[in-house]
């Protein structure tokens, strides 16, 4: 694989002044509890979007992207607003608007793109593009931005310019994880912490299980839970659904639909709380319970699993995983195992099997291990 500064000159016939790769994430437990302001403990991995790129003096962007080689992709920066760029253009485009809302100057810029994270997986690579293309960008215009503040403008390009109305954690992960730790964000007040996750050390594996059913998150599902969440919050008075820490509050919801969204979340967030405790005490094994309890929640009562997600994981228990669950947003993508590091061929073969009996494309598997955030290439000004 030539490397991103390499992809640059092929592009655009010059170096690139400024580099940065950003990664995906898997998140290990809290999943739908960002934007109702809870706790998340996502983890970075391995596989990242690279961006390079150079400053241009004419008030252009000009975007090319080695996974989409014939669509390149040139726009004035004055007729950068919502809805003017559309498909994988418009991440980057995003962050461009973000960064000038912001009151950064922002002159023209070329920008090179690569990728080995799978896109619509549930890995977060939307959120691994924008913060790559932030600290680039960053970078190239001389702003002198925090991590948090990078995560904030990625999340501002994502909501206000995709339009996808997303939490803060994919950023934040992309931004803020260390490797070996996962990030545990507080999202009521941004406060975050690292808490070590070193499953080998203790020989055992995430291993990452791709269905390969493909979602759409602009497509709307994401957008009905979240303004679900918002309702329910609405009705039992409180301003986020993190105010809710006793499952006796679903008494006050005549709604069950409503009920059972709420159910999830503060049940999710407790989760989160135990499997944090639980990995501060070195306790990673006893972890598996845990994020099975969390899979059920999100295929009972949030109702964002698919078929073949409750087909891994219940194939991936039967065959001697700790726990499983979907991660990510849902309705497609990855899921997480939780496997003894001598289990995880047969797990994989077992999930490869069950998949190819009712005749469904074969599944693929990631080895991840919790690996550090955004990181420049080739240069730094930032922190
Ligand atoms: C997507 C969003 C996140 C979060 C998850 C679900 O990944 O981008 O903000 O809401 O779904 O936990």
């Amino acid at each position: 694989m030539a490397t991103i500064s390499g992809w640059f000159s092929q592009c655009y016939g010059r170096h690139p002044d400024a580099a940065w790769r950003a990664p995906g994430r898997v998140n290990l437990i809290g999943e739908h509890t960002d934007y109702n302001g809870g706790l998340v403990l996502p983890f970075a991995i391995g596989q990242t979007v690279r961006v390079a790129g150079a400053a241009r003096p004419d008030g252009v962007l000009e975007l090319a992207s080695r996974q989409a080689p014939n669509d390149r992709v040139a726009i004035s920066l004055d007729a950068l607003e919502p809805g003017a760029v559309t498909g994988w253009a418009a991440y980057p485009a995003g962050v461009a608007w973000a960064l000038a809302e912001a009151g950064h100057q922002v002159q023209g810029a070329s920008l090179a793109i690569d990728s080995d994270l799978p896109q619509g997986a549930g890995l977060a690579s939307s959120a691994a593009l924008e913060c790559a293309v932030a600290a680039c960008s960053a970078d190239l215009a001389g702003a002198r931005l925090t991590r948090p503040e990078l995560a904030a403008l990625a999340w501002r390009a994502e909501n206000d310019f995709v339009g996808m109305p997303c939490g803060i954690m994919d950023q934040s992960a992309a931004m803020l994880c260390q490797a070996g730790h996962a990030l545990l964000l507080d999202c009521r007040t941004g406060e975050s912490a690292d808490v070590p996750l070193d499953p080998a050390g203790i020989g055992l594996q995430v291993l990452v299980i791709d269905t390969g059913v493909r979602h759409q998150l602009t497509g709307g599902e994401y957008a009905s839970r979240r303004a679900e969440c918002e309702q329910a919050a609405d009705r039992l008075g409180v301003p986020s659904l993190r105010e809710v820490t006793s499952e006796a509050a679903l008494a006050g919801l005549a709604d069950p639909v409503l009920a059972r969204r709420v159910r999830h979340v503060v049940t999710e967030n407790a989760r989160v709380e135990d499997t944090v405790a639980l990995l501060r005490a070195g306790r990673l094994a006893e972890c598996g319970p845990l994020l099975t309890r969390s899979h059920e929640s999100l295929r009972d009562d949030f109702e964002v699993s698919w078929p073949e997600a409750d087909l891994v994981v219940g194939t991936a228990l039967a065959a001697g995983a700790l726990g499983a669950r979907m991660t990510g947003a849902g309705f497609g993508g990855c899921v997480l195992a939780l496997v003894p590091k001598d289990h995880a061929a047969a797990v994989a073969d077992a999930v490869s099997a069950g998949f190819a009996r009712p005749g469904l494309a074969a599944p693929s598997f990631l080895e991840v291990t919790p690996a550090r955030g955004a990181s420049p290439v080739i240069k730094a000004r930032i922190r």
